[in-house]
């Protein structure tokens, strides 16, 4: 279950139905995928090989299928990241930079952890979305955001492209330095 942090206040947002209400009124996408299906060999497992991809987007074609008739997605894969990674710490400065898509940003988180920095309305200001597995999100087209590890420094996720071009970072100038 995602845990939210707004920046501002220090408030922090827990509980299925309060983390949901207040990402829909952020025009975030927030939905969940049953965990218990993904083999027990896949659930901390941070370096895939093809066949684990495969496995995963098997294991949830459905919810995948449903996601990208509800909202146009064409291709799907599979992003894994932990300590094994090479370049891992140039990855994370490049994800750190705040910034814009031309289409909405959706992950699935399936293993791990990851934080979605996004920027809410004028009265909320930047926010924090932790999530763990089962967590599905979407950042919405043109919504300033960045994307981060936790402590644990390892997610697995599927994203879905409308069109993977549509995945290009545009970076998005604040006034004052919101990513650290
Ligand atoms: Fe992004």
């Amino acid at each position: 279950m995602a845990v939210i942090k707004i920046r501002n206040t220090n408030e922090v947002i827990e509980g299925h139905e309060n983390v949901s209400s207040f990402l829909e009124k952020q025009g975030v996408l927030y939905e969940h995928w049953e965990m218990r299906k993904l083999p027990e060999t896949l659930k901390e497992k941070f370096v895939l090989s093809d066949q684990d991809k495969e496995e995963i987007l098997s294991t949830y074609k459905e919810e995948i299928e449903d996601l990208a008739e509800r909202r146009g997605y064409k291709t799907w894969d599979i992003v894994a990241l932990s300590d094994a990674t090479p370049n891992l710490e140039d990855l994370l400065k490049k994800f750190e930079n705040v910034h814009t898509h031309t289409e909405d940003e959706v992950r699935a988180i399936t293993a791990g952890h990851g934080i979605f920095i996004i920027k809410g309305d004028d009265q909320t200001g930047y926010f924090d979305v932790e999530l763990e597995a089962g967590d599905v999100i979407s950042v919405p087209e043109g919504n300033p955001h960045f994307f981060t590890l936790m402590e644990d420094r390892q997610v697995v996720a599927v994203r879905l492209f409308i069109e993977t071009e549509g995945w290009v970072a545009h970076p998005f100038e604040e006034k004052e330095e919101v990513n650290k």
